[in-house]
């Protein structure tokens, strides 16, 4: 599910709590769960509104993983003895906890990483190295995280191969003609994100999808903002690489996964070598080990998976469609809030948006707004946010960018119109 804006936000119509019934209201009711929520930034109640940098966890989490260290913690796969075996059920516990949060077919499919980055450059170099050649083309957007960007750069300065741009107009939607005409017989993958950082913007990947295919192009979609806001699944979606980060689902840092069908990941060559991908090893010759522990060298981020099997769980909970509901309505809620302030324009207003609303204020600098707004306890980001294709697109240095995370409520994008009526007595 993804959510839909009007086309004209100004006329947003009022929040629609009502259609999902319970849930809706049952969210902020979470945010008990949330221990910093309630500690004071400057002597003020903390507004966070920063949640697609990095989300706040839930007590669930960080009891997991707290258990993990004092009563689990050995290295998986290796050792005989009890511990060992414990943390080895509780890591590939969360393999399955991934594989189901995804509705990915198999654990097989399942790559721990680091996150979203890590998941990118591995499938740019794996990938890379079995089936890019001189003069073969990738296709991506404009509206990539540099986590996107970057990655298929290496690969091009390792192969020669050509990166092709989708445009974004002026909502920040790709331009779907575009995209018909870029693709072609020398598109050898397509990497799109799913959700917007910069802006927001929902991707139509299923579409977007269901054409690289008639092509047979992969695809790869990056869902480092989708996968805290909507839904996900990868058989419906027929992507054939998705990425996501755990410290954006409410889960810790340093900790992510690679979905990857599993046709790819046993024809593409090892990532690193190492511990633990390996079957067997001689100086003559190294056999690898299985699906997915191939992609996973050394010792893993035991705590950290675990800790996003927690963290999967906890968004199971509450379920993800009720969180999906709740910030459509804190979106459409924050977007009439926004757009009351004298100088503030909106960059991204997709007709599909999820949880970001990024913004400039005439000719004041997005530092300065967000050196202010700190000031009144209320945390957002500003700057290019890894996403600086996106500002050149606008012409703009940085924006300002507020964006919702489950906990969120309306007092806190009150909080934020209030923070921002300061900014503009400070500046006149
Ligand atoms: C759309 C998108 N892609 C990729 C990333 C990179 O994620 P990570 O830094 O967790 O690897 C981010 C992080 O902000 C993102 O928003």
């Amino acid at each position: 599910m993804s959510v839909t804006m009007p086309s004209n936000p100004k006329s947003a119509p009022a929040a629609r709590g009502g259609s999902v019934g319970q849930s809706v209201r049952d969210v902020p009711s979470h945010r008990s769960d949330f221990p910093i929520l309630a500690r004071q930034v400057h002597g003020k109640p903390l507004v966070y509104l920063d949640s697609a940098n990095t989300t706040q966890k839930p007590v669930a989490v960080l009891e997991r993983m707290e258990r993990y260290y004092r009563e689990e913690n050995a290295n998986i796969h290796r050792g005989t003895h009890l511990l060992s075996e414990l943390a080895t059920a509780a890591y590939e516990g969360a393999r399955e906890k991934v594989r189901g949060f995804l509705n990915a077919k198999s654990t097989r499919e399942i790559v721990f990483l680091r996150g979203t980055t890590e998941a990118i450059n591995l499938v740019a170099t794996s990938f890379g190295q079995a089936f890019v050649k001189k003069g073969d083309e990738i296709l991506i957007t404009t509206m990539e995280h540099h986590s996107n960007i970057v990655p298929w750069q290496l690969l091009r300065e390792r192969t020669g191969a050509v990166l092709k741009v989708v445009p974004i107009d002026d909502r920040g939607e790709m331009v779907f003609e575009e995209y018909e005409r870029l693709l072609s017989d020398r598109t050898k993958l397509v990497s799109i994100v799913h959700v917007s950082n910069a802006l927001g913007t929902v991707n139509p990947v299923k579409r977007v999808i269901d054409l690289a295919h008639a092509r047979n192009v992969p695809v790869l979609v990056d869902g480092a903002q989708s996968t805290p806001h909507v839904p996900v699944d990868v058989q419906a979606m027929d992507c054939d690489f998705f990425a996501f980060s755990g410290h954006k689902i409410y889960g810790p840092t340093g900790a992510g996964a690679l979905y990857a069908k599993e046709k790819w990941l046993e024809a593409m060559p090892p990532y690193q070598g190492g511990g633990d991908m390996i079957a067997s090893v001689s100086f003559e010759k190294t056999t690898y080990n299985e699906l997915p522990y191939k992609f996973e060298a050394g010792t893993s981020n035991i705590a950290g998976g675990i800790g996003v099997g927690a963290a999967i769980d906890y968004l199971q909970a509450i379920g993800l469609d009720a969180i999906a509901a709740h910030e459509h309505e804190l979106l459409v809620y924050g977007t009439e809030r926004l757009l009351e302030i004298p100088g503030l324009t909106l960059v991204g207003t997709a007709r599909e948006k999820a949880g970001v609303l990024s913004f400039v204020m005439d000719e004041i600098h997005p530092h300065d707004i967000g050196t202010i707004l700190d000031r009144e306890g209320v945390a957002i980001r500003t700057g290019h946010h890894c996403a600086q294709p996106v500002m050149t697109r606008y012409g703009l240095p940085a924006t300002a960018r507020a964006s919702l995370g489950l906990y969120n409520t309306r007092e806190d994008l009150d909080a934020l119109a209030k923070g921002l009526g300061k900014v503009r007595e400070v500046f006149g």
